[in-house]
């Protein structure tokens, strides 16, 4: 399977096989993501990473995912300092990183930013993350996550809990869920329920999800809670962010319904959606999913390089 000068803007540009083998690819990765051997797989090459938007995960695990593989990294993450600050357009940002690198991570507060990237560049575009749009390497390092500790993603229960309409993450991996036939319960405010373009993808696939707002009743037979943190940034209206905002919270007391083999992911960040004592649990994995974005990052950028090991 060839990936090389392959743009990563959707997890819906790629087919279950594609998929399957970048998380089989990721595997192999995983040691040298922990620092435990030394490979210098993209020695020369360089990463433009450009983020307009806020990030600590997705920026710091790309940057150590290119690092790893023996890569360099230059970009932003403050996009005030740069000559978008003087007018000039996102276009001609990516033509100029287009020209000083080998491949462009992108974050941007508009949907479709990504998209129109690719439209601008030459090499290879990974998406980190467009507005409330898609955000296809966390979809694909959950992914990795659910497959790591369950040993399948086909008839897990899935539940996508908490702000399920700006929530780009969820967006991504109910449609991939779907793809694998996983079994799918979204929980959320009334307000924020999963958007129906993104319900339609998933039957599309085969998939029914339910929905429920009665989170204790779905946890007892759930085999993964994926939390999300509701946006305060995404809302247009302060007062309805406040209706919301703690509308569920996971805690230690609620876990004590819940299967044994029950594991908690989320993306992160996590404001008060998921108690800090739960940490100590053995349903968290919210950390080791973090870390595993190190590994799937350096399968991307070594696969659409054209540099694999
Ligand atoms: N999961 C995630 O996208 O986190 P950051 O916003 O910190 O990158």
């Amino acid at each position: 399977m060839n990936f090389r000068g392959r743009d990563i803007i959707s997890i819906k540009d790629f087919s279950k096989e594609e998929i399957n083998y970048i998380l089989n690819y990721s595997k192999k990765m995983v040691s040298y993501a922990k620092g435990e051997g030394h490979i210098e797989k993209l020695k020369g090459k360089v990463l433009s990473s450009l983020f307009f938007e806020p990030s600590t995960r997705t920026r710091l695990s790309f940057e150590s995912a290119m690092n790893r593989l023996g890569g360099r990294v230059i970009g932003f993450a403050d996009p005030t300092a740069t000559s978008q600050k003087k007018g000039e357009s996102l276009s001609d940002t990516i033509r100029m990183a287009d020209a000083y690198s080998d491949a462009i991570v992108i974050r941007h507060p508009q949907e479709g930013a990504a998209r129109l990237a690719a439209e601008f560049a030459d090499i290879p575009i990974l998406n980190a993350g467009d507005g409330a749009g898609r955000h296809p390497t966390q979809c694909l390092l959950d992914l990795f996550t659910i497959i790591t500790e369950k040993k399948k993603i086909e008839k897990q229960k899935v539940i996508l809990l908490g702000d399920l309409k700006y929530g780009r993450t969820v967006h991504s991996l109910a449609y991939a869920l779907s793809l694998y036939g996983a079994e799918l319960i979204f929980v959320s405010p009334e307000t924020l329920k999963m958007p129906k373009e993104v319900v339609n993808e998933c039957k599309e696939l085969g998939t029914e999800p339910h929905s429920t707002s009665n989170l204790e009743k779905a946890i007892k037979d759930a085999d993964v809670l994926y939390a999300t943190r509701i946006q305060k940034e995404r809302f247009p209206d302060a007062e309805e962010y406040n209706r919301v905002v703690g509308t569920y919270k996971i805690d230690n007391h609620l876990l004590k319904n819940a299967n044994d083999k029950l594991i908690v992911m989320h993306p992160l960040p996590r404001v008060t959606e998921i108690d800090p004592e739960v940490d100590r649990t053995h349903h968290a994995l919210y950390f080791k999913q973090a870390f595993n974005g190190v590994p799937v990052r350096m399968a991307l950028l070594s696969l659409v390089t054209g540099e694999k090991i």
